[in-house]
């Protein structure tokens, strides 16, 4: 058990909320086992009819935890597990999933949101996939939700360059609902996840599966952990995960 991730249960409403607001609520390998074994509950249990994911603090979350990354780049063993299981089966959940965004989402955190079925976000969160800039590649179906929702130009800059949307920009591309003053993002996701759980839960499940493409993201996710894994092993990868503990730029042409 751990106290990084809040999970609480209102009505039809499962809230998991990412508690780790002194580091950007970075996702450790607890916070993954905890939220994946939650989203696994609140799919066998009829008493919940829709999830809400949303955080404590400024931040939505700043990504994976770098130092578990740097751990994994060192080790020889196949890497972080519990982040493959909570990203597999997000990307295979079955009820409704709304984000309450009040801040920064970077990495993972911005990938899940394209696993959820609505999202409310603050209109100056920054949101961003710099996995270049770690010397990693897309993940969590990204390499293919994201060219579909914003476009190939779009998605390219901002997984290679690192470049970041706001959240009013990610209302106007698609990625959210809505965009709304920091402090109202969370309450306005979680008055739709009530509204969501009184409508029929088996219309809005067959919905949901009928827009998504479950069995393509998983297999696409196996192809990004291949990459992803190779990558995490690298001389760049290290070279990444040292500037940013060292509070400094990465020099990558001191790699080869
Ligand atoms: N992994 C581990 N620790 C992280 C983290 C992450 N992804 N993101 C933030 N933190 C930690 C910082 O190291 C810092 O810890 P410290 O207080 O012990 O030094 C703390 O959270 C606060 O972050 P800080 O960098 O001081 O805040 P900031 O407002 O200046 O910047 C970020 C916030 C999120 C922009 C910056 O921390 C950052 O770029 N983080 C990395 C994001 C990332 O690349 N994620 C992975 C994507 S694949």
């Amino acid at each position: 058990m751990t106290d990084q991730v809040k999970i609480t249960q209102s009505g039809g409403v499962m809230e998991i909320c990412w508690n780790r607001p002194d580091k950007k609520n970075a996702l450790s390998q607890a916070m993954y086992s905890a939220a994946n074994d939650a989203l696994l509950k609140a799919s066998a249990d009829p008493s919940v009819r829709c999830v809400l994911l949303c955080s404590e603090g400024d931040a939505f979350t700043a990504g994976n935890d770098i130092a578990d990354f740097a751990k994994a780049n060192a080790s020889t063993d196949h890497g972080p597990r519990d982040s493959s299981s909570y990203i597999r089966t997000i990307a295979a959940f079955d009820k409704p999933l709304v984000a309450g965004v009040p801040g920064l989402a970077i990495g993972v955190g911005m990938t899940m949101l394209f696993h959820c079925d609505l999202v409310f976000v603050a209109e100056d969160a920054k949101l961003s996939m710099p996995f270049v800039n770690l010397a990693l590649v897309p993940e969590a179906a990204s390499s293919i939700t994201v060219p579909a929702r914003v476009g190939y130009a779009r998605a390219f800059a901002m997984f290679a360059m690192g470049e970041a949307v706001t959240g009013k920009q990610a209302e106007e591309w698609g990625i959210a609902n809505k965009a709304l003053p920091a402090a109202e993002a969370i309450p306005a996701a979680r008055a739709a996840a009530e509204r969501l759980a009184k409508q029929p839960l088996g219309a809005v499940m067959a919905t949901k599966k009928l827009m998504r493409e479950a069995e393509r993201y998983a297999k696409q996710i196996d192809i990004e952990m291949e990459c992803f894994g190779a990558q995490l092993k690298s001389a760049e990868a290290a070279e990444a995960f040292a500037a940013f503990a060292q509070k400094r730029k990465p020099d990558f042409t001191r790699v080869s």
